[in-house]
């Protein structure tokens, strides 16, 4: 997008208030980490470079990273000590390079911070090429959050910290919501003037607008339209509510691309699931991210559709149905409850009442293909690694154990299942 532009998160927070041996960042809020949301809005801006600023629980960030942002331009730097949002930035200062002119400045843990509102805070940057542009918020309960002290021309003066206001800036409503940016050389003139003088003894990032100020620099804002994208997540209730919230969207977002979603408020699709027109989501569905799900399908009630899984178009998976790793073709039926892991199943084919493949053998995950038009008999166990072949039936309650594989057209049955006719 812009050249310079460089984002760095700040993620070292300890967050106590998760109570947790994980760090707060790598929580999931709809099937996805905290900093997943925050890394791919920065990946949208295209910015060209990012800082991820940990500390405690560093390795398992890094590690989270490494896995699953492979190839991008992100480095991932230590704060030793918690002392202050102003410390965190110069802890990443030995990454920053000589190109990274403008600093995109974030948090880990507010998701919802997106991608319309960052551009709209980067457009204003560039636009009044300013020392620093600030998101800000009016908020109804501003407390915890620093507020923005303007002049009497609507100027912005400084930024005040909740726990240092006087009466007077108590009444103050509009907040910092913590994304910002800056120009590098400016912030980074004046940033070492920053004290640590105030109650929570933290070098405040925030002081750095009032010494910008004073250098005679323009400070602006960009003020958000939707309290959302200013909630930040400090403990589980946080989670749990904004996991609501997002959900909530998510699941509009369907409706409005043509999927009944017939009870909302039990129905969970994580991030990154795909659903096609005219299908139907009935209530007490749990749809994983990555899951696809194509057209005019049914999916439910007390269905949960997991890890990789592919629906194709005209397939029914009624009740109490779990796919796990599972490909089904298209009208095919999976009417009452069956579990289905790791298993290929193909066109038109009919999954009775209770099957299930057996894919773990205590060891090791094995493969189920099941191939068009073949007749899955009730209450079948079919052992992987295994393969039924096309159109072949399997009796009621037979087990077939692995490697004994159906040909085409056959028909099994018994314990253990054993051919009846070609
Ligand atoms: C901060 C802002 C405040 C704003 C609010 C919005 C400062 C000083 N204050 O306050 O004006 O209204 O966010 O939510 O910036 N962090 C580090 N290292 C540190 C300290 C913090 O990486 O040493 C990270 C945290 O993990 C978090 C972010 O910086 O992601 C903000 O820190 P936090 O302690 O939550 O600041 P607030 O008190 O909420
Ligand atoms: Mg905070």
């Amino acid at each position: 997008m812009h050249n310079g532009l460089t984002a760095i998160i700040l993620a070292a927070g300890k967050s106590t208030r998760m109570n947790s041996a994980k760090p707060k960042v790598l929580h999931e809020l709809c099937g996805k980490p905290l900093i997943s949301y925050v890394l791919d809005l920065c990946l949208s801006l295209k910015v060209h470079h990012i800082i991820v600023v940990t500390g405690w629980g560093k390795e398992k960030i890094l590690d989270y990273i490494q896995t699953n942002y492979r190839g991008k331009n992100i480095d991932v730097v230590i704060q030793e000590k918690m002392l202050g949002t102003a410390d965190a930035i110069l802890s990443a200062r030995p990454k920053i390079k000589k190109e990274d002119t403008d600093l995109l400045i974030l948090y880990g843990d507010q998701p919802l911070f997106g991608l319309g509102a960052a551009r709209k805070l980067v457009n204003e940057y560039f636009k009044k090429n300013a020392a620093c542009v600030l998101f800000t918020a009016d908020l109804e309960n501003p407390r915890g959050y620093g507020r923005i002290i303007r002049g009497s021309k609507g100027e912005i003066l400084g930024i005040r910290e909740d726990k240092n206001l006087n009466r007077a800036q108590e009444s103050i409503k509009e907040v910092n919501a913590g994304s910002c940016i800056f120009k590098k050389e400016k912030l980074f003139g004046v940033i070492n003037r920053i004290k640590s003088g105030n109650k929570k003894h933290e070098y405040y990032l925030t002081d750095a607008v009032k010494l910008l100020r004073h250098e005679g620099e323009n400070v602006f804002s960009v003020k958000s339209k939707n309290e959302l994208e200013v909630l930040g997540v400090n403990s589980r209730f946080d989670l749990i509510q904004m996991e609501r919230i997002l959900r909530k969207r998510l699941i509009e977002k369907f409706i409005a691309q043509g999927v009944t979603v017939k009870s909302p408020e039990t129905t969970f699709i994580n991030h990154g699931a795909k659903i096609g027109r005219d299908t139907v989501i009935n209530p007490f569905v749990y749809i994983d991210s990555n899951v696809k799900i194509g057209k005019n399908c049914t999916i439910g009630p007390f269905s949960h559709i997991r890890g990789e899984s592919e629906i194709k178009d005209n397939v029914i998976v009624g009740s109490f149905g779990e796919l796990n790793r599972t490909s089904v073709g298209s009208n095919s039926r999976i009417k009452h409850f069956s579990y289905l892991g790791d298993a290929e199943i193909g066109r038109n084919v009919n999954i009775g009442a209770g099957t299930v493949t057996a894919n773990y053998d205590g060891k090791s995950k094995h493969k189920t293909c099941i191939k068009d038009g073949a007749f899955i008999g009730s209450d079948t166990v079919l052992v992987a690694p295994l393969i039924v072949g096309k159109h072949a039936i399997t009796g009621a309650g037979c087990v077939v154990p692995k490697c004994k594989n159906v040909p085409d057209g056959a028909v099994v049955a018994g314990v253990p299942a054993r051919p009846l006719r070609k």
